[in-house]
């Protein structure tokens, strides 16, 4: 039993290097570090659990003498004013990399407030959300073997903040998709697919339905598959898509679709494989990069009660060490948390547990220090 966890954990662990491993080749190029070898992040704490989890990214990283500094740059989510995400964006485009928890969207807010974690993707065009959801040790799930990468076209889609209502009581909403995005997204995609040494790239859409803009998307993967010929490529209608996923998850390997759809598929793989606590995100750019948790929740109501699991920001910190080619410290890091992890009586009460939030960063920190002190030629 112990030496089957062992395995799964050393499997996972392997898998999650790899998969950091092929997303340098396929992501922009991190920026360069700055004298004495540290690099600065630009930090946006959020709102809800967001501010407690990125403390502990920083008190972990400050343990781990983690040659990065962060940037701190505060969004007011209540605030309609536009200017401290523009800030935020400035920064980011001077640091290249950011580590962020998700803004508060009130939706009871009128038309003209936009949601600042969609404006900061824009504003810096991260056209590609990718999410890898895979099974972890010491974690109860209905499902076994899960392991898909999801991406999602991170721009357009029904995220395009048209609406009106020129006739009362008659809405529009407008969903953009164009040719030059799809293709875009779905390059990312079969690129990565390959690199990854992934089989096959299933494009999901509802083209039944939207025969032009969905189709648009779905023919535009079809050309790119073409060139693809060693990656199986098929399709399936978003719908049916979520009914297989909670039926039969391990008959997916790499998915692509439309923003909404990818939104809505992550937190279903979110679920999957845990919850919204496990699984961190990232959002690429041809120039920025931005970390966070793969669902985006803001969890307000379990803020500040130090109850929310870590994992997942944690887990998004090490791909952001990664990015950054402090893989020994990513590896470190992450070895750490997939072992804290697999101690179900450590599991915080999301996972069925009883642990809070600092009693597992604090667990992470002892695994750390029990591998003892590292020269700096295994740093
Ligand atoms: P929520 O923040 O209420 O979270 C959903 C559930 O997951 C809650 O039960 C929460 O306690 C739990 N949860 C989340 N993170 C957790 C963690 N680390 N540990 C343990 N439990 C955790 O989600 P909701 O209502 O979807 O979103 C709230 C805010 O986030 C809104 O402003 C929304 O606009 C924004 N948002 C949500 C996205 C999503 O994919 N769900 C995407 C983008 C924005």
């Amino acid at each position: 039993m112990f030496i089957a966890a062992r395995s799964a954990l050393f499997l996972v662990s392997r898998r999650l290097q790899s998969w950091t491993r092929v997303k340098k080749r396929t992501a922009n190029n991190p920026p360069p570090a700055k004298y004495g070898g540290r690099h600065t992040v630009t930090l946006i704490p959020g709102d809800g659990i967001g501010p407690e989890l990125l403390n502990h990214v920083r008190e972990l990283f400050r343990f781990c003498c983690v040659p990065v500094d962060f940037e701190i740059v505060r969004v007011d989510s209540s605030a309609s004013s536009e200017d401290d995400i523009n800030n935020a964006v400035t920064a980011i485009k001077r640091n290249g990399v950011a580590l962020k928890g998700n803004i508060e969207t009130n939706h009871n807010l009128p038309p003209s407030h936009k949601s600042k974690n969609n404006l900061l993707r824009t504003s810096l065009d991260l056209y590609a959300n990718v999410m890898h959801c895979q099974s972890l040790p010491g974690v109860p799930t209905r499902h076994k073997d899960v392991d898909v990468i999801i991406i999602r076209e991170n721009t357009e889609g029904e995220y395009s903040n048209l609406e009106h209502e020129n006739v009362p009581g008659v809405v529009e909403s407008l969903k953009i998709i164009t040719r030059v995005n799809s293709l875009r997204i779905a390059e990312y995609a079969f690129n990565l697919a390959r690199e990854k040494g992934r089989r096959k790239v299933t494009a999901v859409h509802k083209a039944n339905i939207m025969k032009l803009g969905d189709g648009l998307f779905l023919q535009s993967c079809k050309e790119v598959a073409a060139g693809y010929p060693d990656i199986t490529f098929d399709n399936m209608i978003v719908d049916n898509t979520t009914m297989q996923l909670v039926s039969k998850p391990q008959q997916f390997d790499v998915m692509v679709m439309p923003n909404l759809y990818g939104n809505v598929v992550s937190n279903v793989c979110a679920g999957l494989v845990g919850g919204p606590g496990l699984v961190p995100g990232v959002n690429y750019g041809k120039d920025y990069a931005v970390f966070e948790t793969a669902t985006r929740n803001t969890g307000k109501s379990i803020a500040n009660k130090n109850i929310a699991n870590p994992t997942a920001t944690l887990l998004a910190s090490c791909l952001m060490l990664d990015h950054l080619k402090l893989h020994a410290y990513a590896k470190m890091i992450r070895k750490a948390v997939l072992k804290t992890l697999s101690e179900t009586q450590l599991h915080t009460a999301d996972l069925g547990g009883q642990g809070t939030t600092s009693e597992v960063v604090h667990t992470i920190m002892q695994e750390i220090q029990r591998g003892g002190p590292r020269t700096s030629e295994q740093i």
